[in-house]
């Protein structure tokens, strides 16, 4: 595999021998790009969407930590933290790439290639309004993996400080579909969900899901999901110690409201399925550390 830097170092891309390639800007440890073997884009990106610096990424998969949304009034560590906290706002290190050959292909040689990203309390890259809002001591790890056939990331969050800290971690993920009117979504069956754009009430999944509308909900469930296209798999998500999923599509009216999502009638070709511990908080003592993960495969 080979990794190359941009000439301006914002961005890295990591390219397997067989074609496959991510690209990962150091701001927010964003992944902005993830193509198979033939060059095709496997992840949604807003053509207005803002790569330098200013505003989170419309698109790939931003990482959201330590609050997911806007910050809930009733819990005092995080009510001054920005909408989905600031390590998709903060610029992140790169702490060096990993291959290696993927367990069970060896008669195929297949490589894989894993870039590490590192994001602490003491990094001059920290977003100040982060810092600001949450004065803890943390460190945090994320690993982008690439293989063949399937893209992971995993986050570790560990504790630094003398005090407990609670988070919540989620890997906010943009598709790339055809035509949102053919996909659906399985794996969540009779899965219980909070319902953000009806009052956030609670309901309980029954059968597949199709997006027919403003879409955003928060899943519990473990298991692995799949989305299809017109019956074909497209995806199957599985997660490690992320026991929630958001499904989120904004529609017509939410994606004319966000100036950085463009064409305007994108939210057709796009479907976030999120992965996170969201539900509640994980509250990390001094010295404890916090692991979560999601693998993307292509296909079944
Ligand atoms: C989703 C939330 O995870 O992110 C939505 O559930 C939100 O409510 C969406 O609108 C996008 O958030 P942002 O801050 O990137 O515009």
């Amino acid at each position: 595999p080979t990794v190359n830097f941009s000439d301006d170092n914002s961005l890295v891309t990591a390219t397997l021998p067989t074609g496959e390639s991510i690209t990962v800007l150091l701001y927010g440890a964003t992944v902005i790009s993830w193509k198979d073997s033939s060059s095709t884009e496997k992840l949604w990106l807003s053509s207005a969407a803002k790569l330098d610096g200013t505003k989170p990424v419309r698109g790939g998969i931003p990482l959201v930590f330590p609050v997911f949304g806007p910050p809930p009034a009733d819990h005092a560590q995080t009510s001054s933290l920005p909408q989905h906290g600031f390590a998709r706002t903060s610029r992140w290190e790169f702490l060096g790439k990993s291959t290696s050959e993927s367990s069970g292909d060896q008669q195929t040689g297949d490589l894989s290639v894993k870039l590490d990203f590192g994001l602490s309390s003491a990094a001059d890259g920290l977003d100040p309004k982060g810092k600001a809002a949450w004065p803890f001591k943390f460190n945090l790890i994320y690993s982008v993996t690439l293989n063949r056939r399937d893209l992971t990331t995993s986050l570790v969050v560990t504790n630094d400080d003398e005090r407990a800290f609670d988070c919540q971690v989620l890997m906010h993920t943009y598709l790339k579909v055809k035509d949102i009117t053919n996909v659906t979504i399985s794996g969540l069956d009779s899965s219980s969900y909070v319902d953000k754009v009806d009052a956030a009430s609670t309901k309980t999944q029954s059968g597949e899901i199709r997006i027919e509308g403003e879409t955003d909900r928060v899943y519990t469930a473990d298991g692995p999901l799949t989305v299809s296209e017109g019956g074909k798999t497209l995806f199957t998500v599985t997660r490690d110690n992320l026991s929630n999923v958001v499904v989120w599509n904004p529609w017509v009216e939410k994606a004319k409201d966000m100036g950085d999502f463009e064409p305007k009638d994108g939210y057709k070709e796009m479907l976030c399925v999120e992965p996170g511990s969201v539900g509640g908080w994980q509250t990390l003592e001094k010295g404890d550390a916090f692991e979560g993960a999601q693998t993307i495969a292509l296909g079944a």
